[in-house]
C-alpha cells in the first residue's frame, strides 16, 4: 500500500529553521512506522536521522510524535493511521538534527532521584528475598523503559524545566516501594521539593502516552499519597 511519509526534517549546520519533507514509500498495513522510517533511510535518503536500537520496544530510544502523539515507532503499525503520517521529534527538548533530540535534562531528573539500590548490607551470595506482596507493590515501575514518552506528553514538562517529570517520578517510586531499599527518606524529600510531584496536575497526558501501559497518574498520585501520610 502506498502511504506518505511527513518528516520534520532540521540540520542546524544547513537550516535556518525546521521545515517538513514528503516521502512516498510502499508498505503493508502490519509494517511498523520504524519499518517506513528505515526504508526512507536506506532507499531514499540516508540523511535523515533518528534513533533506534531494539526495534522490539525494549530500549525506549525511538519515541516520537506521530500525528501529534507520542509513540515508540518499533511498536506502532501502519494500520493505526491513514495513507499519510506526520512525524516529529517529541517536542520540550532541544533538536540535534531531525527527530534526534537532547535528552540531557531528561536524564539528569532520572539520576536525581537515586534510581538505584540503596543499602546498608553489602551483598551476600544470597539473593535479597521479597514476597510476592512485596514486589506487586512496585513491580510496574519496574516496565519503564526511560523512552521520554510521558513526560514529552506533560503539559507542566513544557513549561516548567525544572519539574523532575512523570518518568523521574516512576523511577523514583520503582524505589521507594521497594521493602529493600533504605533511600525512602532521600527520595521523598526530593519529590516533595518544588521540581516534585507536587508540579503534576493529574492531566493524564502520561498515562496516555506510556508504550509500556504503566498507570503513571496514579503512581504520581501514589507517591503524594505517601507524602501525605509520612513526616518526610
Ligand atoms: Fe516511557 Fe512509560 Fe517510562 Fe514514561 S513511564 S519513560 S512513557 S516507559
Ligand atoms: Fe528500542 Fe523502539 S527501537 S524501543
Amino acid at each position: 500500500m502506498e502511504y506518505t511519509f511527513r518528516i520534520k526534517r532540521y540540520d542546524p549546520d544547513v537550516d535556518v529553521k525546521p521545515h517538513f519533507e514528503e516521502y512516498p514509500i510502499d508498505l503493508e498495513p502490519t509494517d511498523r512506522v520504524l519499518d517506513g522510517l528505515n526504508e526512507i533511510k536506506w532507499q531514499q535518503d540516508g540523511t535523515l536521522t533518528y534513533r533506534r536500537s531494539c526495534a522490539h520496544g525494549v530500549c525506549g530510544s525511538d519515541a516520537m510524535r506521530i500525528n501529534g502523539r507520542n509513540y515508540l515507532a518499533c511498536k506502532t503499525l501502519m494500520k493505526e493511521f491513514g495513507k499519510k503520517i506526520t512525524i516529529e521529534p517529541l517536542i520540550g527538548f532541544t533538536v540535534i538534527k531531525d527527530l534526534v533530540v537532547d535528552m540531557d535534562q531528561f536524564f539528569a531528573g532520572y539520576k536525581a532521584v537515586k534510581p538505584y539500590l540503596i543499602a546498608s548490607e553489602a551483598p551476600t551470595s544470597e539473593e535479597r528475598r521479597q514476597t510476592p506482596e512485596q514486589l506487586d507493590r512496585y513491580e510496574e515501575a519496574t516496565k519503564c523503559i526511560l523512552c521520554a514518552s510521558c513526560t514529552t506528553a506533560c503539559p507542566i514538562s513544557w513549561t516548567n524545566e525544572s519539574f523532575l517529570g512523570p518518568a523521574a517520578i516512576v523511577n523514583a517510586a520503582r524505589f521507594i516501594y521497594d521493602s529493600r531499599d533504605e533511600g525512602t527518606l532521600d527520595r521523598l524529600r526530593i519529590m516533595n521539593t518544588q521540581s516534585g510531584v507536587w508540579r503534576c496536575r493529574t492531566v493524564f497526558n502520561c498515562t496516555e502516552a506510556c508504550p509500556r501501559d504503566i498507570k503513571v497518574t496514579n503512581i504520581i498520585e501514589d507517591v503524594k499519597r505517601t507524602l501525605l501520610l509520612e513526616q518526610v
